[in-house]
C-alpha cells in the first residue's frame, strides 16, 4: 500500500478501502507518514467527502489508535454527553449531577477550552483544590461509589485525532462532515460508555452556522455511533447568543450551581431540563424523555442535585462550601461596564464576539500553553430580546489585567444590535435526532 495511490484514488473520487483507511491511521500516528502527505489526504477528502462506510471506518481505526477506556466494572448504563462547543455553555456541570441524582452513572471525560468556547476542566479548575487528573482506578471507584466523575481526556485517547486535528487546524480542512464525525466520534467511542448523547450547537458560536449543517452532522454521528452498538440521540441546539448570563470559567460555575439550586436562567434551565431528561431515558430509569424530564425537575426541587454536586466537588478534591458561599471563588480585581447608546430591543447577541471578548479579557487561550485567568469573563445583564434605555448597563467585563478588559470590551460592545423593532424568539432546542 501506498500513500500516492491512496492520495490520487481520493482526489479522483474513488472510496478508501478499510486496509488503506487503517494503514493512514496507523501510519502518521506513529510518525512514517509525513504531514505533506496526510494533508494532501485531508484536503482530497476535503474536497470529495467521505461515504457513510469510509466515516465509520476512519472513526473506528482513530479509536483504536489509544486506549479504549474500560467501564465494565460500574454497574448500570453508562451515559455520556458532548457538546460540539459554544459560548457559556455549563450544561454539563448541571445535567452531570442531575442525572447522577437520578441514578444514571456517569464517567466522563472532557475538554479544556480553546478558541473562543469554553471546557469544563477548566471551569472545573476555577473551583478551589478541584482535581480533573485522576488514574483509571479512582476514575472507576469514584464513580462506583457516589455515581459521578468528570476529568480531563488522557492524551491516550485517540492520539490520532490529537494529530490531525492539529494538522487540520493549519491547512484549511476542519469544517467537512465527515472529518468532525470521525473527530468526535472516534473519541467518544474510546470513553467507554453505553449511550451518548450529542448537543449539536448551530448559529454565530458555532462551528455549524446553519440548522440544516447541524443537522446533517447530528445525523451522521448518530448513524455512526449505532453501528458501533451504541445508544445515540443528537438534540440540535441555538448558538446565536451565549447560553446563560455567565462566560468565562469561575462566573460559569457560579450559574451552574444557581442552575442546581432552580436560580438559573431560562435559556441554560430549558436546555439542562431537556439534555438532563434525554440522559435519564437513555439510562432506563424513565419511560421517555418526559418523564425524565420530571425527574430532573424533581432533582432539582428536593436538592438531590446540588447535593450530588457537592459530593461530586470533594471527591475530586475541591471545597464543596462553595456551593453555599461564593466567596470562596478568587475574584477579579477589575471589572467595566458596557453601556447601551440607545434605546430599543436587543435583536441580537452575537455569540461569538462575546465568545472572543472573555477570551481576550483572560478567560481563554490562544495557544495550548497558555495560562488562563479563571476570574475573567463577562456578565451579561441584558440579552436578545430585552429592551434597553441609552446609558444603560448591559454587560460587566471581569478579570485581573485592566488593559486586557479595554481591549475585551471593544469586542463586546460590537457584539450587540439594538433596534426599534423587537425580533422574533428563536427556541433554545431547534430539533431532535434519534428519539
Ligand atoms: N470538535 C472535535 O473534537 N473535532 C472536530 O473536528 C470538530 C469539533
Amino acid at each position: 500500500m501506498n500513500m500516492i495511490e491512496m492520495i490520487a484514488k481520493k482526489r479522483d473520487g474513488l472510496a478508501l478501502s478499510g486496509e488503506e483507511i487503517r494503514f493512514f491511521i496507523e501510519g502518521y500516528t506513529d510518525g512514517k507518514i509525513p504531514d505533506y502527505q496526510a494533508a494532501a489526504l485531508l484536503m482530497a477528502i476535503y474536497l470529495r467527502g467521505l461515504t457513510e462506510e469510509e466515516i465509520f471506518l476512519l472513526t473506528k481505526s482513530m479509536m483504536l489508535s489509544g486506549d479504549v477506556i474500560d467501564l465494565s466494572q460500574i454497574r448500570g448504563i453508562k451515559v455520556d454527553k458532548h457538546s460540539t462547543g459554544g459560548v457559556g455553555d455549563k450544561t454539563t456541570l448541571i445535567i452531570a449531577p442531575i442525572a447522577a441524582a437520578c441514578g444514571i452513572p456517569i464517567a466522563k471525560m472532557s475538554g479544556r477550552g480553546l478558541g473562543f468556547t469554553g471546557g469544563t476542566v477548566d471551569k472545573m479548575e476555577s473551583v478551589p483544590g478541584m482535581q480533573t487528573s485522576l488514574s483509571a482506578e479512582q476514575f472507576v471507584k469514584q464513580v462506583n461509589e457516589i455515581g459521578l466523575s468528570v476529568i480531563g481526556q488522557t492524551a491516550h485517547v485517540a492520539p490520532a485525532d490529537k494529530k490531525l486535528y492539529a494538522l487540520r487546524d493549519v491547512t484549511a480542512t476542519v469544517g467537512n462532515l465527515g472529518l468532525i464525525t470521525s473527530s468526535i466520534m472516534s473519541k467518544k467511542l474510546a470513553s467507554g460508555s453505553d449511550a451518548i448523547l450529542l448537543d449539536v450547537k448551530c448559529g454565530s458560536g458555532a462551528f455549524m452556522e446553519t440548522e440544516a449543517e447541524a443537522a446533517d452532522l447530528g445525523e451522521m454521528m448518530v448513524k455512526i455511533g449505532r453501528k458501533a452498538g451504541k445508544k445515540m440521540v443528537a438534540v440540535i441546539s441555538d448558538m446565536n447568543q451565549p447560553l446563560g448570563r455567565m462566560v468565562g470559567n469561575s462566573l460559569e460555575i457560579q450559574e451552574a450551581i444557581e442552575t442546581l439550586k432552580g436560580n438559573g436562567p431560562e435559556d441554560l434551565t430549558e436546555l439542562s431540563m431537556i439534555l438532563a431528561g434525554i440522559m435519564i431515558y437513555l439510562g432506563e430509569k424513565a419511560e421517555s424523555p418526559e418523564d425524565g424530564r420530571r425527574m430532573a425537575e424533581l432533582a432539582i426541587k428536593d436538592g438531590g442535585a446540588l447535593i450530588k454536586f457537592g459530593e461530586f466537588i470533594a471527591a475530586q478534591g475541591g471545597n464543596a462550601e462553595v456551593i453555599k458561599d461564593f466567596r470562596i471563588f478568587p475574584k477579579a480585581k477589575h471589572c467595566i461596564e458596557i453601556v447601551c447608546r440607545k434605546n430599543g430591543y436587543i435583536t441580537a447577541l452575537y455569540a461569538q464576539k462575546i465568545g472572543l471578548a472573555s477570551q481576550c479579557a483572560g478567560a481563554g487561550r490562544l495557544t495550548k500553553e497558555d495560562t488562563i485567568d479563571l476570574t475573567a469573563g463577562i456578565e451579561l445583564l441584558k440579552k436578545r430580546g430585552d429592551f434597553v434605555q441609552k446609558g444603560e448597563t448591559v454587560a460587566v467585563i471581569y478579570g485581573n489585567n485592566r488593559k486586557k478588559l479595554e481591549e475585551a470590551a471593544a469586542i463586546a460592545e460590537k457584539a450587540y444590535t439594538v433596534s426599534r423593532q423587537k425580533t422574533e424568539e428563536i427556541p433554545i432546542v431547534r430539533k431532535m435526532i434519534g428519539l
